[in-house]
């Protein structure tokens, strides 16, 4: 069973009380040891403007509860969730100061050892227009210890490590695809991304891709993340599984990791 599931949003499409019941008995239903769950810019609602400005996460909250930012420890891994959702806007999204440095605070306060992880809806690292305030945050967070930033969105799965010229920061930047939504861009199927911890402090990460032909979720791309300092020598992009038998590999009982 996975330690943790990150799930960074958008939960629904149009943030309607059958979406966020199928959304609501659909993550019940996953294995994990904690359930991390954060609303993306679907999640609050759009036509609804007086209630989109005055309760933009009411729904969400009817079925997720009113912590829309937790924290998640387990041994290896401090999960740090941030909140990136502007009602204001359409659909990008907007991190605060006050919201960087609270972030930046729970990762602070983190035990020596474990990995850092910040989750959030919009990637760091997409257009500047989408995410206001993501230079100060990659500066402050990885400052603080944040050696990964999960992120949703973008329907497209990627990883990639921000460090000098606008970001002036060292940390990876991993964007989840989307993960059972037809909603996908291009011929990108859905996916899920795993990570776990290694032996000397770095971490593994494997994209896990639905194959309609096999009717199942299979490892299509994996890579090892360093995440020691700012090293990050060794690691890259995913790369895509040369071994097809480790390629076609299914998903192990318990379904994704963190
Ligand atoms: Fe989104």
């Amino acid at each position: 069973m996975p330690d943790v599931v990150v799930v960074t949003g958008d939960l629904t499409q149009r943030a309607t009380a059958p979406q966020f019941d199928a959304a609501w008995r659909f993550l019940g239903s996953l294995p994990a040891g904690q359930l991390l769950v954060q609303p993306g810019n679907h999640d609050i609602p759009l036509w609804a403007w007086w209630e989109r400005l005055r309760r933009p996460y009411g729904r969400f909250q009817r079925h997720f509860g009113t912590d829309r930012c937790p924290v998640v420890d387990r041994a290896w891994v401090r999960v740090v969730a941030a909140d990136s959702v502007a009602p204001r806007r359409h659909a990008g999204g907007h991190l605060s100061p006050r919201e960087v440095a609270r972030v930046a605070a729970a990762l602070d306060e983190a035990q020596p050892g474990p990995l850092r992880i910040v989750a959030l809806h919009h990637p760091l690292d997409g257009p500047s227009a989408e995410l206001f305030g993501a230079q100060a945050a990659c500066r402050r967070w990885a400052a603080a210890g944040a050696r990964i930033v999960l992120s949703g969105h973008a329907h497209r799965a990627s990883a990639r490590w921000l460090t000098g010229g606008t970001h002036h920061a060292g940390l990876w930047a991993v964007t989840g695809g989307t993960a059972i939504s037809r909603r996908t861009r291009g011929d990108e199927p859905p996916s899920v991304n795993l990570i776990g911890p290694l032996p000397d402090g770095d971490a593994w990460l494997q994209r896990w891709a639905f194959d309609a032909a096999g009717d199942a979720f299979t490892l299509r791309a994996s890579t090892r993340l360093p995440c020691r300092g700012h090293d990050r020598r060794g690691g890259g992009c995913l790369s895509e599984a040369a071994d097809t038998t480790t390629a076609r590999q299914p998903m192990p009982a318990g379904g994704p990791a963190a």
